[in-house]
């Protein structure tokens, strides 16, 4: 393959940080054994970051980020893929210390792909993306983990905070899948009834839960889902019920957790980190071999903005102001 394509650079001068649409050929691509025909690629919080100025996990520019991507197999150097085969990418430091999905064709160390199970397309595979693949895994830890794994009561109702963002709206969609009444906890009033038409059953404003916890308050939920961290996390650990856990992904409020050990000691409430990124290639094939019995991808598509590379340049400093709400897929070819 000599032909030139597109690809999206992130390039620093000094302090400063530049985002073009570039032509490069397959040498550029420097990382990885399997060359991918990528179709559709995404946008998650941290990418909005490193489009920003690297987020100091981009050792080396020019870069092209990108955390995850899906698409073809166009040529292997290794033993477990072959020409033709579709394959979903997604964290591994792919976008951050190797070159990413933005971009038509990527290069990959086959370790950290796996084969697109064919219950759902590469659009489909993007349209969940990071964001949905650490929210079906947050739903399974809320849920699962208790009943099945830890033998313990049936998890009912349950709390997602920033529910309107990529994770949350997913995790929305799953845990009432999975037969839980969701209260979802957002800072968009605009974004109210879409949540309710994922399957949220209750909702409270952030500002509600925006304040200092007490060290134990009323037992209102089995089980929760927090992507923001900060204030919230901690007024969320001091509602769970006993033996609640709480899955905690994120950080889009603060990284900091005031909380007391109350909640852990008096009712053995657990709180679970999840990380996406380093996820076992197990663990990712059953997670992605489930995705299409629990998400409702018709419904999903009424937030979905699918835009190109160009595009993106505009639209993550949105992001990371808390403009966005839902996912933006990449159509790399558009
Ligand atoms: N651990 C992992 O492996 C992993 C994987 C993916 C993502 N993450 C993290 O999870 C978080 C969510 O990711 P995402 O892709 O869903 O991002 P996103 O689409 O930007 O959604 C974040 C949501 O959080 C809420 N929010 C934003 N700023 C807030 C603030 N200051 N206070 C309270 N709520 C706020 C908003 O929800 P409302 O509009 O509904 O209020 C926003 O839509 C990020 O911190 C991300 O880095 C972690």
């Amino acid at each position: 393959m000599s032909e030139k394509f597109n690809a999206l650079i992130i390039n620093q001068s000094d302090e400063n940080f530049t985002r073009e649409i570039q032509k490069i050929d397959k040498n550029f691509l420097k990382h990885g054994d399997v060359l991918v025909k990528v179709d559709y690629s995404s946008l998650n919080f941290k990418d909005a970051l490193i489009l920003k100025n690297g987020a100091r996990l981009v050792k080396e520019f020019p870069h092209i980020p990108g955390v995850d991507f899906s698409g073809k197999v166009v040529e292997s150097g290794n033993s477990k893929f072959k020409d033709g085969d579709e394959i979903i990418c997604t964290g591994m430091r792919v976008g951050e210390n190797f070159y990413g999905g933005y971009s038509q064709f990527a290069k990959v160390n086959g370790d950290f792909i796996l084969k697109k199970p064919e219950s759902i397309s590469t659009r489909q595979a993007m349209v969940l993306g990071t964001a949905g693949f650490t929210a079906l895994q947050c739903a399974f830890t809320t849920k699962q983990t208790r009943e099945i794994l830890l033998l313990g009561e049936k998890v009912n109702d349950v709390i997602v905070t920033g529910a309107s963002g990529g994770v949350g709206s997913i995790a929305v969609m799953v845990l009432n899948k999975l037969g839980c009444n969701v209260t979802a906890v957002s800072g968009k009033e605009s974004n109210y009834e879409y949540l309710k038409s994922l399957g949220a059953n209750n909702i409270i404003k952030t500002s509600e839960l925006d304040n200092e916890a007490r060290p134990l308050d009323k037992g209102l939920y089995d089980g929760a889902v927090d992507t923001v961290g900060g204030n919230i996390l901690s007024k969320v650990l001091s509602h769970i019920k006993p033996s609640g856990i709480v899955a905690a992904c994120g950080n889009a409020s603060s990284i900091k957790l005031n909380t007391t050990v109350m909640p852990f000691i008096i009712r053995g409430v657990k709180l679970w980190g999840i990380d996406s990124v380093n996820a076992s290639i197990k663990r990712r094939e059953f997670i992605w071999g489930e995705a299409a019995k629990l998400i409702d991808f018709d419904k999903l598509e009424k937030s979905i903005k699918e835009i190109s590379l160009g595009e993106l340049i505009n639209v993550y400093p949105n992001m990371l102001s808390g403009k966005t709400s839902g996912r933006y897929i990449i159509n790399v070819n558009k």
